[in-house]
């Protein structure tokens, strides 16, 4: 079994005890599976095996070297949303050529070093950005391959902090304004558009508004073909969500089954751009429990709740405060001591440092380790240094041993920048 699984009363990471990682690494600390990042990129690419297909794992997920270079080695390309993200690819061995460069304010100093590298495409989201590619592409003497990110008006019924596709978003470009800008910029010889690019949310558990896009992109791509453009690629975006309690959620499988049908009318490769689906349920923030208090009733006749202050909050996982975002949390070693109401909260001043509310767990104490699971997307990643504290360390489980694969930061880390 891969993955984070219960044997006994332990908590392991395929196999591998995480209160023995942690005894060694200290916390908080993010633990990843290799085993479950293989397992699921290899999910996505063999669902949509029936078309010709490009896997831009989506790097503000999680883009650790280490786990960058696990999923190249699996085959995957990159979707990089900042020149630190095209940057960091490379470092981790991607090509250009494997590249794509997405993002809703790309500086002119980003737009020239994607174009002098020779990224793959640049996912466009306005006409002004195709006016600053094309006079970039004219002092360098080259021509730039874009692809245009749509706003297909599709509600991805997600939260509204990830939501994307809707005409009051601020992304890509109206769906309906389209054609007409096809028509201008095949006019411009220094800039080709040679795809079309959709990314409507994230966290997506419902296909319905992943196959509403999906429709439009194609329908969208033969209205271009029609009136004279060569449409080489259709770029789906992420989105597709996971579990985060349990229930069942549509996967791989089920996503390549909603939208390939429509996709391969098209007759072009399509490209996705996955993060969340392959990273989330790969890693877990483990935590010690630092205090135990119990919470004022608000009733004489409540049974008494507690909060288990954690060596971890808001500073390492920022989506319960920023989404409301559930993660289980769980004993790393189970007790018997009785169950018991706690919130699990963070360190910091903010009454919104909470990691979880109101968990059933037997009855915390000092010292004991919790893991807060489907940690590897958008964890470590939006992690910062508030209350001047370290990013944590991240491990790397692979083969029945773990590496660190990104050492805790030391005050040297951040002072280094200071005067
Ligand atoms: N492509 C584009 C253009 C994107 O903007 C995103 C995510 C992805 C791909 C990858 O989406 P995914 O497959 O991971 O859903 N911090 C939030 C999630 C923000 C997602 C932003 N864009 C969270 O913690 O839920």
């Amino acid at each position: 079994m891969i993955g984070f699984q219960r044997e006994g009363a332990s908590l392991v990471c395929d196999g591998v005890p995480l209160d023995r990682i942690a005894a060694a690494e200290g916390t908080p600390l993010y633990v990843y599976s290799a085993a479950t990042i293989a397992a699921r990129y290899r999910a996505i690419d063999e669902a949509f095996a029936g078309c010709p297909h490009r896997i831009h794992y989506a790097l503000k997920a999680n883009s650790t070297l280490a786990i960058l270079r696990l999923l190249r080695s699996l085959g995957s390309s990159a979707d990089a949303n900042s020149i630190g993200e095209i940057d960091v690819a490379m470092r981790a061995g991607f090509t250009p050529a494997q590249i794509v460069f997405t993002g809703v304010g790309k500086t002119p100093a980003e737009l020239a070093r994607a174009i002098d590298l020779g990224v793959r495409t640049v996912n466009v989201e306005s006409e002004g950005e195709i006016e600053r590619i094309e006079a970039l592409s004219r002092e360098r003497g080259t021509r730039t391959r874009i692809a245009i990110r749509v706003n297909p008006d599709v509600d991805a019924r997600t939260h509204p902090h990830i939501s994307t596709g809707l005409k009051t978003n601020k992304f890509g470009i109206p769906i309906g304004d389209v054609p007409a800008l096809s028509a201008r910029t095949r006019g411009r010889d220094l800039v080709e558009i040679v795809g079309l690019h959709a990314h409507i949310g994230s966290q997506i558990t419902d296909v319905a508004p992943l196959v509403n896009a999906a429709r439009a992109l194609v329908d969208l791509a033969r209205a271009l073909s029609a009136a004279g453009a060569t449409i080489e690629h259709l770029d789906i975006g992420g989105g597709l969500g996971v579990s985060y309690d349990g229930a069942p959620v549509p996967g791989a499988a089920d996503y390549a089954a909603a939208v390939l049908p429509i996709l391969r009318e098209s007759g072009v490769s399509i490209v996705l751009e996955p993060g969340r689906h392959v990273i989330a349920p790969a890693g877990a923030l483990v935590t010690r429990v630092v205090d135990v208090k119990e919470a004022g009733a608000e009733s004489a006749d409540r049974a008494p709740r507690f909060f288990a202050v954690m060596d971890a909050g808001m500073t390492e996982l920022i989506r319960p405060m920023l989404y409301h975002a559930f993660h289980r949390i769980e004993p790393v070693v189970r007790t018997n001591a009785p169950l018991v109401s706690t919130d699990i909260v963070g360190p910091l001043c903010e009454s919104s440092d909470t990691l979880g509310r109101d968990r059933i767990v037997p009855k915390p104490e000092p010292g004991e380790l919790y893991a807060v699971l489907d940690t590897g997307a958008y964890g470590s990643v939006m992690a910062s240094n508030y209350n001047r504290r370290l990013l944590p360390a991240e491990v790397l489980v692979e083969d029945g041993a773990w590496r660190v694969i990104r050492r805790r930061q030391t005050l040297d880390d951040v002072l280094a920048l200071e005067v």
